[in-house]
């Protein structure tokens, strides 16, 4: 039976760095409250002029390289985002010309936190059914240009940052390996707790000088409401996955989660009595990178030698909508 591996993995973060105390000289928070309360350290902006499909080429050319595939080589591309270079046509179009190719079929994925999970779900079902072969799943993220940089716009702004993650989803026939299982969910009555209320397509126009007055451009957050929903959520998904593939916790080489906060994994990892060095964090160099951040914590897991063909490796995310979705892959 076919189904999918990553046969090529690839990342790239700006090089700015954007520490903690950087961000205390210009707007009150300081470095002991940001890492106190979420893991945090320091943060990557691209800067001006900077495109996420500019992130999301540079990530995917490493990808390319590292499953020593031209991009001619790719039938189809994946473009998971919350912060798209224009409202419209979808990035994974601007990636794709970007990437020298045209005809390949883009899709882009507007899944935000779990963007990645969701992109890698409709790559393997593409692969399994034999549509397609490479497929080019990218999550990329430019916050920085929509963040509100004042005190009214902090408990947002601290917590974010830029970055780019991709992987080459390829077909395989090796037994036991490759994506076994993914699991998606979302509950919309959410959606005002993490959310943007511009663009506000029911209004002509759809955004206005009092939507800048009234600071409608900027994302809201009820962190509460988020950081309660992920921990009971994750709580149970992680547990159910593995119980569907009759596998357990001493099975599983790494957790890959979704990095939103570190103390968001901590919990979920006491409460569910996971192992040290299981659930693995970088959310202290970068920030939360929303549908980069899985990608982007893979590729330097994979890149620092740690995992091994056959390893088994569980994927989770929660996010804005409220999505949120496991995965499970035998490397
Ligand atoms: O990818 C998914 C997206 N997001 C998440 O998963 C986020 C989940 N939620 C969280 O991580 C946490 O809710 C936060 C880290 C965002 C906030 O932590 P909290 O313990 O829920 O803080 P809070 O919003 O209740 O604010 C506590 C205090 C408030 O001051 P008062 O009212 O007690 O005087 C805030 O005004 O902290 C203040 N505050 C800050 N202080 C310094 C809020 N943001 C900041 C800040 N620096 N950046």
């Amino acid at each position: 039976m076919i189904k999918s591996i990553i046969s090529g993995m690839g990342s790239y973060v700006p090089p700015n760095v954007v520490t903690n105390n950087d961000l205390a000289k210009i707007i009150t928070t300081s470095d002991e409250w940001i890492f106190s309360r979420s893991g945090i350290k320091e943060r990557r902006y691209a800067g001006e002029g900077v495109y996420c499909s500019d992130l999301a080429l540079e990530a995917s050319k490493k990808a390319l390289e590292d499953a020593n595939l031209k991009p001619s080589d790719l039938d189809f591309i994946i473009y998971a985002t919350l912060s798209p270079d224009h409202f419209f046509p979808g990035s994974s179009c601007y990636l794709q010309t970007k990437l020298g190719i045209d005809k390949t079929g883009c899709l882009d994925v507007r899944n935000q936190c779990t963007g990645f999970i969701y992109s890698m779900a409709i790559a393997d079902a593409f692969i399994r059914i034999g549509m397609y072969k490479n497929i080019l799943v990218v999550g990329a993220e430019i916050h920085s240009n929509f963040l509100e940089f004042t005190d009214l716009g902090r408990n947002v702004t601290v917590l974010f940052g830029d970055a780019a993650g991709a992987a080459i989803f390829s077909p395989t026939e090796d037994e036991g390996r490759g994506v076994l299982y993914t699991e998606l969910h979302a509950d919309g009555k959410f959606a005002k707790s993490l959310h943007m209320d511009v663009w506000d397509i029911s209004h002509k126009p759809f955004i206005t000088h009092q939507d800048i007055d009234n600071r409608n451009i900027w994302p809201k957050m009820d962190g509460k409401t988020v950081f309660k929903n992920a921990i009971t959520e994750l709580c149970k998904i992680i547990p159910a996955t593995l119980e569907k593939n009759n596998v357990t916790m001493d099975d599983v080489k790494y957790i890959i989660p979704h990095q939103a906060n570190l103390r968001i994994n901590q919990m979920i990892a006491k409460q569910l009595k996971i192992p040290d060095g299981i659930v693995l964090n970088n959310i202290e160099k970068y920030g939360n990178t929303t549908a980069a951040s899985i990608p982007l914590l893979l590729d330097e897991t994979y890149r620092a030698g740690m995992i091994e063909k056959d390893d088994l490796l569980l994927f989770i995310a929660f996010g804005a909508g409220f999505t949120w979705a496991s995965a499970l892959m035998r490397w």
